[in-house]
């Protein structure tokens, strides 16, 4: 199949393409980001949605049930970048629900049936990384990969930890020290990962990482952050997954909390794909949610008027602002730690994706995220702090008669409530167990499979020496 895939830059100007089969973090000849793109005509693509139905009753523990199982691989054919289905890597992942919220609903003024709850924190590490994870690792499978590494806020380290465990690879995780999340980081010491703590925050991580990967190709790092374009192919089958389960027919919106902003450009890659296939009709509305401490995409889109404009999007109102936080020594700030990040490496995709689903952004304040958070928490199963602002953001819309009570939406809930624990006990107590933990006398961990974390400055040297190359 892979010769009808390629990688390809997104710049209009440039357009170079790559073989799947090569390894690129970025494209080689000006830096811009790469898509999977597939020439249909030479590919089996299926002529409706319905045909992925029969999956339902093939799914097993045979090599092929098992894709037929995974909620990415049974919709393969419309990510077909693998050579044979021998390179699919897949641990169960994207068995998640779409629930009808409509108690969740009332509180924020819509009718019942019409608000979704996309559960992705059903995934095996609890989040929606799984997704993607499952994609990235078929193609490093399909380059031979040994080692694979991410920078990360939390939940790309633990599905990656986990990944990799599993593939037999060795994985590596870069995260901001005191960064992130206290389930993330045990997951990514429990799954067996090389853990660097860094001293920076999520970007700081997320440029060293890239400069190993790319400018250390002895290292033999593959990059697994969403920068990576196979990423973002499994996370396509998150709207597939959303229209599977409403009949195939699009909702009216998609709301999703903002980061790195890989989720918000796959989902437009989907539906940019769907629609060029004839397989739906309709596009939904995107509506990305920025937390005020980390607005990146809010501030250039709905202040500065940046747009898509086919590919020649402002880079200079980009850069001027980067270079306006280089100078106040601006960091990012939330309680949602998982989307604390100033410098979105798939900024321009976002942009491609708000202008493929005719979308807006938002912010909403720590404050709207922990009351959102607790109120789908006492609906029944919750959410962590980030995928609430997903919430937060449509009670805004709401309240701004930008949606109505009559619309279907549609929220994705990216990450479990167990994720961030101190969050909710912090919020219904008052006590601070991070602060707590911080403070508490320490014993020597003693068991026969500890892995520690290993605090490292902000520096290429001494991040290259602990990565024991
Ligand atoms: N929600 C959760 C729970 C996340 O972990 C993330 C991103 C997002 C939303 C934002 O998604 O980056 O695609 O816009 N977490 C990354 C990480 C950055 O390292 O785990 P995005």
């Amino acid at each position: 199949m892979s010769e009808s895939a390629r990688q390809q830059c997104i710049n209009p100007d440039c357009r170079q393409a790559y073989p799947v089969t090569e390894v690129h973090v970025a494209c080689a000849r000006c830096q811009g980001l790469l898509d999977v793109r597939y020439d249909w005509s030479r590919l089996p693509a299926p002529k409706s949605l319905n045909f992925f139905e029969h999956r339902w009753s093939t799914k097993g523990i045979s090599a092929e049930g098992r894709l037929d199982f995974s909620g990415v691989w049974r919709f393969r054919e419309l990510m077909p970048f693998y050579r044979t289905e021998d390179d699919i890597v897949t641990i169960g992942e994207g068995r998640t629900v779409l629930q009808q919220a409509d108690l969740l609903g009332r509180e924020l003024g819509m009718r019942p049936g019409r608000l979704l709850l996309q559960y992705e924190g059903l995934n095996p590490s609890g989040s929606f990384k799984d997704n993607g994870m499952a994609a990235a690792f078929t193609h490093a499978r399909m380059v031979a990969a040994q080692r694979v590494a991410c920078a990360s806020t939390g939940n790309t380290s633990a599905s990656l930890a986990m990944f990799a465990s599993l593939a037999r690879m060795q994985g590596i995780v870069f995260i901001g020290s005191g960064k992130i999340a206290l389930g993330k980081l045990s997951q990514a010491l429990d799954y067996g990962a090389l853990t660097l703590q860094i001293q920076g925050d999520f970007d700081a991580c997320l440029r060293r990482i890239r400069q190993i990967a790319e400018d250390r190709p002895e290292l033999g790092i593959y990059l697994m952050n969403s920068v990576n374009p196979f990423r973002l192919e499994g996370q396509k089958s998150i709207m597939y997954r959303v229209l599977e389960a409403l009949d195939w027919q699009s909702p009216d919106w998609v709301i999703v909390p903002g980061g790195n902003l890989g989720n918000c450009s796959a989902f437009g890659k989907a539906f940019e794909e769907l629609k060029e296939l004839g397989l739906v009709r309709k596009i939904p509305r995107l509506a990305v949610i920025n937390a005020t401490g980390a607005n990146t995409l809010h501030e250039l889109y709905a202040n500065q008027k940046v747009r898509w404009s086919d590919g020649r999007y402002d880079q200079a109102k980009i850069d001027a602002l980067y270079a306006d936080m280089d100078r106040r020594g601006y960091h990012p700030h939330t309680v949602a730690s998982a989307i604390e990040i100033s410098r979105p490496v798939n900024l321009p995709k976002a942009l491609r994706a708000l202008a493929i689903m005719n979308g807006l952004t938002r912010q909403v304040s720590d404050e709207e995220i922990l009351e959102m958070r607790a109120l789908v928490a006492r609906f029944g199963f919750g959410c962590e702090p980030a995928s609430a602002a997903s919430v937060a953001g449509l009670k805004l819309l709401i309240d701004q008669k930008v949606i109505g009570p009559e619309e279907q939406v549609v929220c994705i809930l990216t990450g479990h409530e167990l994720k961030d624990p101190n969050v909710t006990v912090k919020y219904h107590t008052g006590v601070d167990l991070k602060a707590a933990a911080d403070t508490a006398p320490r014993s020597e961990p003693a068991g026969r499979l500890v892995n520690r974390p290993v605090p490292v400055p902000d520096d290429l040297g001494a991040i290259i020496a602990a990565l024991g190359a």
